[in-house]
């Protein structure tokens, strides 16, 4: 397995390009299966995510073929699609789930694994279940596959989920796009990747009107068809590596990325000491002067701080002057991060969904390891300001989300190394 080797660094300078977004492109992918037209997908993000996406969409008989070194996706579905997803793949990346709803809908049924449990807690199917339940699909648990029949096909409903699921919005706008009658989903999850799928299917010919708010709602149609998207930039790594010059000193400009998808971080980072302002090429970012301070920060469903940048966020806390309180209300077991911090010299106390990071001078290097992707790269911007050499071993977390992480922050000045496995 490759390791990536960091050392302690100066100030960086210089600029960042930021991919399309992951989670966009892996909710964006199902939608092929919406129709037998063409579907093309252009800034698509080069990750290993989006290559388990496509071998499962070619287990289920559409074809995806990467152009342009993988930037470009085109993707069709027009032969005869096999309604199982299987385990062997389902298990290796939870977002396989966002197949459920389009199969429904194209075929009136679906067996689907359940993707399991994983690193950051539990994470159950029941919201989803319920959500296409009230269009109308019987949802059976057997042998561990969600069998699922929509007899007479997809009816339109009004249903209210119980939180705000982002996959189960994805499955629910996917499926209701292709049911009969109107839908209203109400509690709707409104991150900018469900944005953007509404968007890539009202360019299929969906009409959907209220993504971004709360209430949802969706006129069915009888057939969708082909499209161009653009997948949005990625507001995580964009995050990420706004973090890189916060930490280390000196001034990036992540090209492409956009404040107003990361405004609460943004929010953050500005009360921590950290200057950030959109330019028309993308985001600059750089210290105000002297140490960050210590500010509490609380995980939640967007517009709230993202629990996707919670763990780069406490690599930075670790060196403020004072005392952060995280708090992680989306997942139950999201600090696995803080542990292996804290072999790097971090000061951190974990109480269930609550981290105590109390700012220390200095971290020092040390041999490190993550058990999921923001974790791992959480360590790497740990190791940026630690006191000689980290190693961050299981790279292959970080390939799921971050497309060539270390020529990335290489290209600022950032002494760091991929060592490949011999
Ligand atoms: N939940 C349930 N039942 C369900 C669905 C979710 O209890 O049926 C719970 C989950 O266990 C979790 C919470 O609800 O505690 C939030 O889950 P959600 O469904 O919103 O998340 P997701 O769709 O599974 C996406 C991202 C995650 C990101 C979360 C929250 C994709 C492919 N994944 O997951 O991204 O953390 O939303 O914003 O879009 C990552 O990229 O590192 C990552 C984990």
């Amino acid at each position: 397995m490759d390791s990536i080797v960091v050392r302690g660094n100066g100030p960086l300078s210089g600029q960042i390009p930021i991919a399309g977004a992951k989670n966009a492109c892996l909710a964006l992918m199902p939608a092929t299966l919406l129709s037998d037209e063409p579907l093309t997908l252009t800034n698509a993000p080069r990750l290993s995510d989006i290559r388990t996406m496509t071998e499962l969409l070619a287990s289920l008989g559409a074809e995806v073929t990467a152009l342009q070194d993988g930037k470009v996706l085109a993707t069709s579905c027009h032969g005869e699609i096999n309604p199982v997803a299987d385990y062997d793949i389902v298990r290796k990346m939870r977002a396989s789930n966002l197949v459920l709803g389009p199969l429904l809908a194209r075929l009136g049924h679906a067996v689907v694994s359940l993707p399991g449990g994983c690193a950051i807690g539990a994470r159950p199917m029941d919201i989803h279940v319920d959500a296409l339940s009230a269009l109308g699909a019987e949802i059976e648990l057997k042998d561990g596959y969600l069998h699922a029949e929509a007899k007479g096909g997809l009816k339109g409903a009004v249903h209210e989920m119980r939180f705000a699921s982002v996959g189960a919005t994805e499955n629910f706008l996917m499926a209701a796009s292709l049911a009969k009658g109107t839908s209203v989903l109400k509690n709707a999850a409104r991150e900018p990747e469900i944005v953007d799928l509404a968007k890539c299917l009202r360019a299929m010919g969906a009409q959907i009107e209220g993504d971004g708010t709360s209430e949802i709602v969706i006129e069915g149609v009888d057939r969708l068809h082909g499209a161009t998207h653009p997948v949005v930039a990625d507001r995580i790594e964009l995050g990420t590596y706004m973090l890189a010059p916060a930490i280390c000193g000196g001034e990036v400009e992540c090209l492409g990325g956009r404040i107003d998808l990361i405004e609460s971080f943004c929010e953050k980072l500005d009360a921590a000491g950290v200057s950030v302002e959109q330019t028309h090429t993308g985001v600059k970012v750089s210290r105000k002067n002297g140490r960050i301070h210590a500010v509490d920060v609380v995980t939640e469903p967007f517009p709230g701080f993202p629990t996707d940048l919670q763990a780069q966020m406490m690599a930075l806390l670790c060196t403020a002057e004072g005392t952060s309180v995280l708090e992680e209300k989306i997942f139950e077991n999201r600090f696995m991060h803080a542990p292996e911090l804290m072999r790097m010299g971090a000061n951190i106390e974990v109480h269930g969904g609550h981290a105590t990071v109390h700012g220390v001078e200095k971290l020092k290097g040390a041999p490190v390891m993550a058990t999921d992707l923001r974790a791992s790269v959480s360590l790497i911007l740990a190791g940026l300001a630690a006191e000689g050499e980290t190693v961050v071993s299981r790279v292959y977390h970080l390939d799921r989300g971050y497309e060539r992480v270390e020529e990335k922050l290489k290209g600022v000045g950032a002494h760091i190394e991929r060592v490949k496995a011999s």
